[in-house]
Formats: C-alpha cells, structure tokens, sequence
C-alpha cells in the first residue's frame, strides 16, 4: 500500500466495511432497509475494488461471505460445552408435568418465570466469536463435536462477521438455528423439479443439506436464515436471563427468535404456546413447536442438565398438520435406484401448515390396494415436521359410475419406457434399464465404485457436480469427458482433471467379473458377479442368456436369473455395451472363466482362502480346491466362502472371524469334496 494514503485508505475501507453491515442488517435481519438495492451495489464495489487495489481486507468485510473455493472435506470442531437436546412434551398436561417437576427441584413457592419462543425446524449451529470476530461456525454433530462449516455460514448475510455493540465480549459461543423459510424452500424445489433434481422433502432437508455443502458458492446461491436462541462458553460477560441475553442478541445485531414471550407460571406458558400454535400458519418459516425455558439463568445452573437435554427447558410438539385433498391423478415416479413409487397430484393443491402440496407419495402399490385409493378420492394429507406429506386415509370415495378404476401397475418406467420387473412377493416394482435418467446418477457411481469399475475420483460429489453441468447425462458419457471441460468445474484443477481422465482410461482393461457387477444389474453383487463370469466364457455369451441358462449354475436362483435376463433382453442395454466396447474401447477379459466339465465339482462357485500350516503344498491344495470347481483367493474379503486353516492362522483368520467366514480345516475341506456338498443357492 503507497505509505502516504495508508491512513486515508484504511478509513476509507473501514466506513464502507461499516456503513455495508449496517445495511445488510436493516435488509437482511430487520427487513427495512434504508438504500436501494442498487445503491448497497455501487457501495459494495467501491469496497471491492479498494481491497483489491490496495490489499487490505477486513474480517468483517461483505466481501468476505462469498467467493470460498471448494473444500474437500469438512474438518472436525469439537464444542467447548455440549451441544444438548431437548425434551418433548405433547400435551399441556405436560408442559403442567414440566413446570411441578421444576418447582419441586427448585423448592419454590411462587410461580416460575418462563420464556416461549417457537421451535425452528433447521440446523442447529454454533457460532464462536473470539475479540468480537467470528471465527468458526460449527454443526451440533453429536452434540460434543460437530464439522466446521464456516464458510458456509458466512455466506448468510444475517450472520454477523462482527459483533456490533456496547458490549462486545472476548469469547462467546453463540447458538442458533439455521433454516429456509417457506417462500423459500418452494421457490428451491420448483427451480430443481425444472432441473431434473430430487426436491427437498422438507425446509429441514433443504437447510441442512445447504449447509454441508463443500461448495460454498450453492449455499451462497440459497438463502438461508439464522434465528439465535442460546449459548455456549462466555467469556468477559454475563446475563442474569434468557431474555437479558436475547435483547443482548438483539442489540448487537444477531437474529433472534421472533415472538419470544415471557411468561410467569404455567397457564402464560400454555397461552403463550397457544398463540404460537395459532399463528404459526402465518409464520414465514415452518415450526413444529414452542420452546419453553426457566428464564432465570441462575435457576438454569440450579437445575442443570441430565445426559443429554437440560432440566430447565422442554419442547412442545405440536400434533401433525392434517387437510383434506382431493386426488386429481395418480402418477408413478422413478427413484435414483431404480424403484418405481406411486404418487398423488392434488387439484386444487392445499396449503399444509404453509407449505403449498401439489402432491404425496403413495409409498407402493399395495399401500394403494389396501386403502383403495384411486383417482378422484379425497384423502387426509399429513405434513408432519420432518416428513414429506403422506396420504393417511380415504375420507370421501368418489361415487359410481364416476369412481376412477382401481389402479394397475405400470408395465413400463414412467422415465425411460423399459420393460419394468416386480418379482413375485415383493411390493417393489423397479426399472433395470442403463438408460434410465432417473437412476443415472446412482447408476454412474455404482459403475465406478472400487468393486465396479474403479474409477477413483468418480464419486458421488464428483458425478452430482458432473451430472448438474449436463456432462454426465448418460452413461457413455464419462468416456467421453475431457479435460478442458473437467477444469472448468470448481472441484477441479489442472492436476485432479488429469488424474481422472487417467482413471478413466485405465478402467478400460477390465475383466467381466468387475464390468457386470459394475452394470449394476439388481441382485448382481459382487459374488453373483464372478460366478457368472465363471460361467460363460465372454460378455457376448450373455446377450442371448435366458432364465434357465441362469438356474442351471449351481448356486443361482429364481431373481438373479429373471433380472439377468430382464437385463441382457433389454435392446437399448445391448446397444449401450456395444458403443462401450467397440466405440470406447473397453477390453474385457476374463480370467474366472472355467470351461464346463461334464460333472460340475462339488466346490462350484466357492470361495476358498488358505491359511497357516497345510499338511499338503498349498498350490497342491489350491489345484485340488479348482478341479473341485472352486475358486482359490489369497486374501480373505467379504465374498469368501470357507478359510481353510491350518496350524498357527494368523491375521487370515482374525479378518475371517471379523467378517463372520466359515472356517474349515483341510479334512474337512476333503469332505466337502467327498460327500459333493452343496451350498445353497443365492437369492
Ligand atoms: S434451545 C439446551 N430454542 O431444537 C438446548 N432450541 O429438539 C438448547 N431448536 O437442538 C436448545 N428452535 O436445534 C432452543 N428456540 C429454540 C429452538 C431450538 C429450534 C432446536 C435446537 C435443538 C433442538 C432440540
């Protein structure tokens, strides 16, 4: 900074950096701004290109809330005093339980002095300010510690960077509730149903899932909203009350709860609580209750804390919000795996405890039969706090000859038009096709897991992000990624793009073991997988496959063989292994393939890893285990079947013992072989 205009400067930077909180205050936590938007604009670069121009950023600079770079991981932040809980009560009764117990603790005979103030259904946080400067913002995790979301938070323009004030202590842990009002979270959903993303069931969902974003810019794009109701270590001040230190909030400019209310003994609390019950239709934000607290914090300290939620305050839940709806349409929906879920749309639409319902799922088809739901029917809704709305019950039929048909199952997927498969017995009704844009994602991550396919670097960050940029719209797709688009992306650099692209190139040289697990193909784990890469020579071999060539390998049951064959009758699927291979060059190979004997051995499709010492040469053993059909591994994983142990086993058997594998000696492996001994078969 040129010396001579240091002091100028400084100043200059430091008004700007005041008179911009002050404004974002009046706008963001009072709601009566006092400038125009445009004007707090013009104000707000002036203040960048200063900083910028002569390097000096404040801590509470407005410019400091965006603009983080991605993290990798949210580092761990343990709380100076815990972050506890709350109990529930569910009736005035009681609340009137509460207040005896209390009075009987405290041995009082007057009546209690309490606050009410709603429960906000968000994210609990805690802000630590050290000299007035807030320097981490952490989640409740467990409650002792949480992850540091900092960033985060910073982009909430309500947060304050800086404690503003008379009193401005030298440490305190200020805790709050984050959350997304109403308005809001609809506004959110609606802009995601449009992109093809899963919507928030609930404010809660949507606050929380804001929050722990290792992208600072997304939290930044949604706005969230703080409400600060309690504390954590203080230090350098004191209150006598919960009210003294919201109205100390409130002074310097924290966001606090709205509608507190101080009541002194237990019918003011229930009135208070009633009021809050009333109104709450109309509150901008969702709330599932009240929260009642002794207000006198040395009584507090009296009272104390049991292991998890503090003796001197309660939550009251309020009963489930509940309106009648008239079911317009019923509609079936794809998930991320695959399973097709019923839903109902509503016309008209009704308002749920705020929230605007158009729809509710139906969970599956015979939650359908059993209440004999159908189109035309008027329904109970029900929007509890913390789950999506949900039909509880036909309350009106719709009449003959007007009363909708009873409601069949799709035969095809309502995304993608596949065949759909529902097995015998089982309510799910799924779609198996690659092609799937409902299922793409989840599909994707699966292929490229360290089981499948082992692309490190294709991870479900990575795939979200790749998926939202629409380069990951199919499957194909990620051999077609390149670099240059890679480095576009804010989770990527030079070096990181790279490497991807080389894990990418490298899964090519597969074998078929590893490429079908990694298709994904419903009841297809690993183990399924390799037994059939056992079976049939090349993946070609399996175009053709029917039901029977499936259960005529030991071990193979009804499912496995109707969902391999779903999948290999699938043409699009077929087209799609084809562009893989002959496009993009995937070789596979296969190593577990065992050309068939005219008796199938008795060890067929088993497992077997050996340990210690062996009365015969272990590759004796093994050679005797693979003319037995078997297989012989050397390290012990989830899809051993048998150890074989001998004297002094060691770590084998330990990760053996851990992962619930049968253990046999070698006798007993020779009598398995003997008596042609048959493992069940798989699903
Ligand atoms: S006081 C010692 N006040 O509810 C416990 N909590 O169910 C201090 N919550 O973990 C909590 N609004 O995340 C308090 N006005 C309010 C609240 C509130 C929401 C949350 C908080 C807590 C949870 C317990």
């Amino acid at each position: 900074m040129p010396s001579g205009t240091t002091r100028d400067i400084k100043e200059q930077i430091a008004r700007l950096v005041k008179d911009l909180n002050y404004h974002s205050y009046r706008y963001h936590v009072l709601d009566t701004p006092i400038i125009s938007d445009a004007e707090y604009d013009r104000q707000f670069r002036q203040l960048q290109k200063l900083e910028e121009q002569y390097r000096y950023v404040l801590p509470d600079s407005p410019t400091q809330r965006v603009g983080a770079a991605p993290q990798e991981k949210f580092e761990k932040v343990r709380h100076a005093e815990p972050m506890l809980s709350l109990d529930n009560a569910f009736s005035h009764d009681e609340v009137r339980d509460f207040d005896g117990r209390i009075s009987k603790l405290l041995g009082a005979d007057g009546e209690i002095e309490y606050t009410v103030e709603p429960k906000y259904d968000g994210l609990a946080l805690e802000l630590s300010y050290r000299k007035g400067v807030l320097v981490t913002a952490s989640t409740r995790g467990d409650g002792y510690e949480g992850e540091d979301v900092t960033l985060n938070i910073k982009t909430i323009r309500s947060v304050p960077l800086k404690i503003e004030g008379a009193q401005v202590p030298d440490e305190i842990d200020i805790r709050g509730e984050v959350y997304m009002d109403l308005a809001e979270f609809e506004k959110l959903n609606k802009e995601r149903e449009k992109k093809g993303d899963p919507a928030f069931a609930n404010p809660r969902n949507a606050a929380a899932g804001s929050i722990r974003q290792l992208d600072p810019s997304i939290t930044a794009g949604r706005k969230l909203f703080l409400a600060c109701y309690g504390m954590g270590r203080l230090g350098g001040i004191s209150f006598e009350s919960h009210s003294e230190f919201i109205a100390w909030l409130k002074e310097s400019r924290f966001p606090t709860p709205a509608r507190l209310k101080i009541a002194k003994g237990v019918d003011k609390v229930i009135a208070a609580i009633a009021e809050i019950e009333k109104g709450r239709q109309g509150f901008p934000f969702e709330t599932d209750g009240a929260v009642v607290k002794v207000n006198d914090l040395g009584l507090q300290q009296k009272l104390g804390t049991k292991t998890r939620e503090p003796r001197w305050a309660i939550a009251y839940k309020f009963p489930a919000h509940q309106e009648n709806a008239r079911i317009d349409k019923i509609r079936w929906s794809v998930g991320r795996t695959g399973v097709i879920t019923p839903f109902a749309i509503f016309k008209p639409s009704v308002k749920i405890g705020g929230v605007t319902v158009t729809r509710s799922t139906l969970h599956n088809w015979d939650e359908i039969r059993r209440k004999d739901i159908r189109e035309g029917d008027t329904v109970v809704v029900e929007r509890a706090g913390d789950v999506i709305p949900h039909v509880v019950s036909v309350v009106i039929r719709d009449e003959k000859p007007h009363r909708g048909e009873e409601v069949q199952i799709p035969d095809t997927c309502p995304a993608c038009g596949s065949k759909v498969t529902r097995e015998g017995g089982e309510v799910a009704v799924k779609c198996t096709s690659l092609h799937c844009p409902a299922q793409i994602q989840e599909k994707i991550i699966h292929f490229a897991s360290r089981g499948g396919m082992d692309i490190e670097g294709l991870g479900e960050k990575n795939v979200e992000l790749l998926y939202s940029r629409g380069l990951l719209r199919h499957f194909e797709d990620i051999y077609k990624l390149r670099k240059d688009d890679l480095i576009a992306l804010p989770r990527f650099a030079e070096k990181s793009a790279q490497n991807l692209i080389d894990a990418i190139e490298r899964s090519k040289k597969t074998n078929l073991a590893r490429f079908l697990y990694a298709l994904g193909i419903i009841h297809v784990g690993e183990f399924a997988a390799k037994l059939l890469a056992k079976n049939f020579e090349g993946l070609e071999e399996l175009y053709h496959v029917s039901r029977e060539d499936i259960l005529n390998i030991k071990q193979m049951g009804e499912k496995i063989a109707a969902s391999v064959a779903t999948f290999f009758g699938d043409k699009k699927n077929l087209e799609l292994l084809d562009v893989m291979i002959k496009e993009h060059g995937l070789t596979i190979s296969n190593p577990d393939y065992q050309r068939k004997r005219n008796a199938p051995g008795a060890l067929e499709g088993l497992t077997f890893v050996i340990t210690g010492t062996m009365p015969k040469p272990r590759k004796e053993i093994e050679g005797l285990i693979e003319s037995h059909g078997g297989h012989a591994a050397s390290s012990v994983s989830a899809v051993t079947d048998y150890l074989v142990v001998g004297e002094d086993a060691g770590s084998k058997l330990r990760k053996a013992k851990d992962l619930g594998v049968t253990t046999v000696t070698y006798e007993e492996l020779l009598k398995m072989i003997e008596k042609g001994d048959k493992a069940p078969r798989l699903f």
